[in-house]
C-alpha cells in the first residue's frame, strides 16, 4: 500500500520549532510529509532544515506555484491524505474561518478537499478571546478537527491554555484521523474499559483497581486502523485517545445501557472490570455512622455485559472478545468463561503480578483453536495482537 501523505502547514510562532520533531515523527511512522512554511514560520524554522528532515522540497510563498515547473496549489492541497496545521496560529485559524486566500497557506486550506487537523498554539489571552473561540466553533462545524492546545507555561511568561501539543500527541491525532492502514475502515468497534462505580449513597461507593489502560490502548490501536471506535468508560484518569468517541459511565447498569445504545457494531471488546454485584439499594442521603459494630449491605447481581452482547439475538457483533483477569488457575477459568459467555475469544491475564495500573500485561488468548500466548509483555503489545486478530476474524 502507498504510504499516507501529509501536507504540513507550519504557522509562525515560537512553537514552530516543534514542527521539526513532528516532521521526523511523521516520517518515522512511515508516512510522507510535504511541508509549507508561512512567511512568519520562516522566522523560526528555515526551509533548509524542514527540507532536510522531510526529504522533500519545502514550499513557501517564494515559490511561484503557477509556474509549470512547480506544483499548483490545487495539486499540492489535494495530493495529501490529510492537511495538518501545526502550529495553527490565531491568524491562520481566522483566515481559514473566513475562507481567505491571500498567501500560500490560506490558499491551500481553501483549495483542499481533504480532512484538516489543526494544532493551535498562541498566547492564552488570544486563545480565550471571543474571536478565536468563535473561529474555533466555526471550524469545527466546517469539519476541521483539533488537537490541543495544552495548558502550561508559555514562552511569553504567562500560564494557561495555548501551548502546542507535543509532537507525539499530534502524531497520535494524525494516526487517529487517517489510520495506519485503514484495515478497519468502515467498521464500528465498541469497547468497555476501566472500573465501574456502584453507589452506596451519594458520596460512597464500591469500585476496583482497574486503571482503564488496557482498554484505552486497544481503543487507540483500533482507531489507528481506521475503525469508528466508541469507548464506554468507567471513571479513569486517562485522556481520550485520538479519534475515539468516549462515553463516560459509572455503574455496571449504565455501562450495559450505553453499550446497548451503541449496537449494532462489528466488534465488541469487553475490557472493563465490571462489578459483579451492586448494593441492592443506594441511599439517597449520606449514611450516618451508627453505634452498631457491624453493618450489613445486601447486594444484587449486575447484568453481564459481555454475555448479553455475545448472546444478542438480533445484533451480535461479528467478533466478541472478553478479558479474564485472574489470580490463579488462569487457563481453567478462561475455558469456562469462553464457554459460558459465548464470546469468540478470551484474553486471560494473571493480575497477581502488579498488572493493574501499570503499562505491563502478560496475557494469553483463548479461542476455539486453543491457547495462543500473546508476544510481548505490555498493554500496547496486547492491543497490537488484538488488532491483528480482529482483522483475521472479520
Ligand atoms: O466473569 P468475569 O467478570 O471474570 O468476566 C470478565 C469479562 O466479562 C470481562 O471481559 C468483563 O469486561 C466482562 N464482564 C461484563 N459484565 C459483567 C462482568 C464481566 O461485561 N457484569
Amino acid at each position: 500500500m502507498d504510504p499516507k501523505r501529509i501536507l504540513l502547514i507550519v504557522g509562525g510562532g515560537i512553537a514552530a520549532y516543534k514542527s521539526l520533531e513532528l516532521i521526523r515523527l511523521i516520517k518515522k511512522a512511515g508516512m510522507d510529509v510535504r511541508v509549507v512554511l508561512t512567511r512568519a514560520a520562516q522566522e523560526f524554522v528555515t526551509p533548509l532544515s524542514a527540507a532536510a528532515l522531510s526529504g522533500d522540497k519545502v514550499y513557501t510563498d517564494l515559490f511561484d506555484l503557477t509556474d509549470e515547473t512547480e506544483m499548483g496549489h490545487i495539486m499540492l492541497s489535494r495530493q495529501a491524505d490529510l492537511v495538518v496545521v501545526a502550529p495553527a496560529t490565531a491568524d491562520l485559524m481566522a483566515k481559514a474561518t473566513q475562507g481567505m486566500a491571500n498567501d500560500l497557506a490560506s490558499t491551500l486550506l481553501l483549495a483542499t478537499d481533504k480532512p484538516v487537523l489543526m494544532a493551535p498554539a498562541m498566547n492564552v489571552r488570544m486563545w480565550h478571546h471571543a474571536a478565536t473561540q468563535r473561529n474555533l466553533a466555526q471550524l469545527k462545524v466546517d469539519g476541521v478537527s483539533f488537537v490541543g492546545p495544552e495548558e502550561g507555561d508559555m514562552a511569553c511568561g504567562e500560564f494557561g491554555l495555548g501551548r502546542l501539543s507535543e509532537p507525539e500527541a499530534i502524531l497520535a491525532a494524525i494516526l487517529g484521523r487517517i489510520g495506519h492502514s485503514g484495515a478497519l475502515n468502515g467498521r464500528k468497534v465498541v469497547i468497555t474499559a476501566g472500573p465501574t462505580f456502584e453507589p452506596l449513597d451519594p458520596v460512597r461507593g464500591l469500585t476496583n483497581r482497574s486503571s482503564g489502560r488496557q482498554g484505552y490502548a486497544i481503543a487507540e490501536r483500533l482507531a489507528r486502523e481506521g475503525a469508528e471506535v466508541v469507548l464506554v468508560s468507567g471513571p479513569v484518569a486517562l485522556p481520550t485517545p485520538p479519534g475515539v468517541r468516549r462515553v463516560d459511565v459509572e455503574s455496571a447498569q449504565d455501562m450495559f445501557d450505553a453499550v446497548h445504545a451503541e449496537l449494532p457494531a462489528d466488534i465488541f471488546v469487553g475490557v472493563a472490570a465490571v462489578a459483579d454485584w451492586r448494593p441492592k439499594e443506594a441511599a439517597t442521603e449520606k449514611q450516618k455512622k451508627t453505634a452498631e459494630p457491624e453493618m450489613t449491605v445486601t447486594f444484587v447481581k449486575n447484568p453481564d455485559i459481555l454475555e448479553a452482547v455475545s448472546k444478542h439475538l438480533e445484533m451480535r457483533p461479528r467478533v466478541v472478545i472478553g478479558f479474564a483477569a485472574e489470580t490463579g488457575s488462569l487457563e481453567d477459568y478462561a475455558k469456562a468463561k469462553l464457554a459460558s459467555k459465548g464470546c469468540d475469544a478470551i484474553v486471560a491475564n494473571n493480575v497477581s503480578e502488579g498488572v493493574f495500573g501499570s503499562a505491563h500485561n502478560s496475557a494469553t488468548l483463548l479461542d476455539l483453536s486453543g491457547f495462543t500466548p500473546i508476544p510481548g509483555d505490555t498493554k500496547t503489545a496486547v492491543a497490537d495482537f488484538l488488532a491483528d486478530y480482529i482483522q483475521k476474524k472479520l
